[in-house]
């Protein structure tokens, strides 16, 4: 039998972190990625301060050493001084995929004018993809579901395992052809 998926929920933020306030979107992406997949899976969740080389490191460790197949950030990804995120996901990633940050502020541009201010982005590393989601909570469900269709087949091609959604929800795309492994 294979291993329940696990996926890592990284919330970046010093205000959060310190416990100046609740961290309200670490929560939104669990509950998001409740909504959306059907298949069993376990969150892997890790609060952090805007700090590049602890954010490197618990990429690394959720990747590495939890074996996540798919690991969420939330927050750090805007023009101010202490947003660093992307720049940490970029550095322990070896490929970059520009089709995700082009996606997802493309829709978020339908709510709000500042979406251009977010620079998130997704890589992989190993068999791990890694999703940079802004910090409002309100962008959670909005980004996440703008690109979940293409989630599942990123992960196949990584190697990682086979994801399945609710397609009330969210109908995961895989090509023609596209074969579920035997268990
Ligand atoms: N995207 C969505 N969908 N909704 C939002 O409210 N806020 C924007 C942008 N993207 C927002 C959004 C704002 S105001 C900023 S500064 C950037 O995300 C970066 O946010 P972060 O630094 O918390 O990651």
């Amino acid at each position: 039998m294979s291993a329940t998926p696990r996926i890592g929920i990284v919330t970046i933020s010093d205000r959060a972190s310190q416990g100046v306030y609740e961290d309200k979107s670490g929560p939104a992406i669990r509950e998001e990625l409740t909504r959306i997949l059907s298949c069993p899976w376990e969150a892997v969740v890790r609060l952090i301060p805007d700090e590049r080389p602890g954010i490197e490191m618990t990429l690394i460790e959720l990747a590495d050493a939890e074996g996540c197949c798919l690991v969420c950030t939330t927050g750090g990804t805007g023009p101010a001084p202490r947003d660093v995120t992307p720049e940490a996901t970029a550095a322990v990633c070896e490929k970059i995929l520009d089709g995700f940050g082009e996606r997802m502020r493309a829709v978020s541009l339908n709510s709000v004018p500042t979406a251009i201010l977010s620079r998130q982005l997704a890589g992989t590393r190993g068999k791990t993809l890694i999703v940079n989601l802004p910090g409002k909570p309100a962008a959670i469900a909005e980004c996440l579901g703008a690109v979940f269709p293409a989630i599942p087949y990123c992960i196949d091609l990584i190697g990682g395992p086979y994801l399945e959604t609710n397609p009330a929800v969210c109908a995961a795309f895989r090509p023609k052809g596209a074969t579920k492994p035997k268990p």
